[in-house]
C-alpha cells in the first residue's frame, strides 16, 4: 500500500518567515519544477512566489508584479525559465494550454496560483503549498511533497 505523503507545516507570522521559506524552496528547485500555490484571496501566495524569484535570479529589487491579468509572467533565460502563473481569471482549462503551460511543465520552474482551475493538468511531481490561517490568525503554510519532492523535503531548510 502506498502511503499519503506527510504535510509539513511552516508558520508565516511575517514576510520575514515568507521570504525564508522561499528562499529554501527555491535552492531546493530546479527546472521543470512545479510549485502548486493555493489559498484564499490574499493568503500571501503571490508573496511567497515574488520572494522565490527574486532569490533564484539573484536580484531582490526584481519587480515581480502579480499575474492576476496576464495569467503569466515568465522570468529568467529559457534554459533556466520561471513562470509564475495566476489562474484565477483562466475561463477554462483548455485556455493553460493556450498559455504555454503544459510545455513549460516539461522544462521551466513554474509556480502557479490557483492551481485547482488545473487540476487535471497538474504534474504528478509537484509541491504543493497551501497557505491559511491557524487557530489564532497566523499564517502558516501547509507543505505536501509528491514524487521527486518527498526526498528533497528534509533537506528544506528556512532557518
Ligand atoms: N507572511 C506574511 N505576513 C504578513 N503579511 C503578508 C504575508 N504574506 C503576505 N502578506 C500580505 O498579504 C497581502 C496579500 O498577499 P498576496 O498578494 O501575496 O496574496 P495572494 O494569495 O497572492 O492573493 P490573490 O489570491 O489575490 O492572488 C499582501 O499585502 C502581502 O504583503
Ligand atoms: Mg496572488
Amino acid at each position: 500500500m502506498k502511503t499519503a505523503p506527510t504535510p509539513l507545516l511552516i508558520p508565516l507570522p511575517d514576510m520575514a518567515a515568507t521570504e525564508r521559506l522561499a528562499a529554501a524552496l527555491a535552492r531546493l528547485s530546479r527546472s521543470g519544477d512545479t510549485i502548486a500555490l493555493s489559498g484564499d484571496l490574499g493568503a500571501g501566495k503571490t508573496a511567497l512566489a515574488r520572494a522565490f524569484i527574486r532569490q533564484r535570479l539573484g536580484r531582490p529589487d526584481e519587480e515581480v508584479p502579480s499575474p492576476t491579468f496576464t495569467l503569466v509572467q515568465t522570468y529568467g533565460e529559457v534554459e533556466d525559465e520561471i513562470w509564475h502563473a495566476d489562474l484565477y481569471r483562466l475561463a477554462r482549462p483548455d485556455e493553460a494550454i493556450e498559455l504555454g503551460l503544459e510545455d513549460a511543465f516539461g522544462h521551466a520552474i513554474v509556480l502557479i496560483e490557483w492551481p485547482d482551475r488545473i487540476a487535471g493538468l497538474l504534474p504528478r511531481d509537484r509541491l504543493e503549498v497551501a497557505i491559511g490561517f491557524d487557530a489564532g490568525q497566523v499564517r502558516q503554510a501547509t507543505l505536501t511533497p509528491y514524487a521527486s519532492w518527498i526526498d528533497r523535503m528534509p533537506l528544506l531548510s528556512t532557518r
